[in-house]
């Protein structure tokens, strides 16, 4: 077997996307408006937002968490794979990243499902401790924090709970045991609290995509 070129994987995942993703409107209007807003271009790709979204109506998923919302792409994508009486609560630390997902949200047609919570995680996820637990939990904020976002994807789920992890991949920096980057680290720390920690069951799948050569890990609450 040969190795992908650039060009082939491209071409591969522009057509998964076009086939089983296609033309999403508001999705696309979200991605326009938040790049016009100077946001970074670290959204999901289209593949990976669906891969949520499944996620989300296969484990039957009421309650969702979201740990660092951008503009809300990967949101809009949960929030339709839940039921009309579910809900995302999204935490976000930079306020004008959560006007432009609020925005986005109001016209995808989900902004009654989901409630942004602006600050930061370490500070906001305490304060979830009284609400109902959640049934599915994505990771997707500053990687540093990862190994404690993942403790409280196990204190605020319950077991069933699916807990998955953005970018585990890092371009294959993450296979590097003498990374010094703290993203690197963070992630790495995070992963291997995921695989000795009892409270979970986990993979990791490695991920080339319109966002490059990455990967996603998805576990289980026990
Ligand atoms: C970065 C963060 C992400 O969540 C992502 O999906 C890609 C890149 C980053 O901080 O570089
Ligand atoms: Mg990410």
């Amino acid at each position: 077997m040969t190795d992908p070129t650039q060009d082939e994987w491209q071409r591969v995942d522009a057509y998964f996307a076009a086939t089983l993703v296609g033309p999403d409107p508001a999705l696309e209007a979200a991605v326009a408006d938040q790049r016009a807003a100077g946001l970074p271009a670290i959204e999901v790709a289209p593949v990976n937002g669906k891969l949520l979204h499944l996620l989300a109506r296969i484990s039957g998923a009421r309650r969702v968490l979201e740990i660092g919302t951008l503009g809300a792409y990967s949101t809009i994508w949960l929030a339709r794979g839940i039921p009309e009486d579910g809900r995302v609560v999204t935490i976000e630390a930079e306020p004008h990243n959560a006007e432009i997902a609020r925005a986005n949200l109001d016209r995808a047609g989900v902004g009654d499902k989901v409630e942004i919570r602006v600050g930061f995680g370490a500070e906001v996820l305490p304060t979830l401790v009284e609400d109902e637990p959640f049934d599915l939990v994505f990771i997707d904020a500053d990687k540093e924090s990862n190994t404690i976002y993942i403790d409280w994807a196990a204190k605020l789920g319950h077991p069933g709970t699916v807990v998955v992890v953005d970018n585990v991949g890092r371009a294959g920096r993450v296979a590097d045991p003498a990374a010094m980057e703290p993203n690197v680290i963070g992630t790495q720390r995070g992963l291997e609290l995921l695989g000795r920690d009892p409270r979970f069951d986990a993979t990791a799948l490695q991920t080339l995509d319109a966002k490059g050569w990455d990967g996603v890990a998805i576990a289980v609450v026990v």
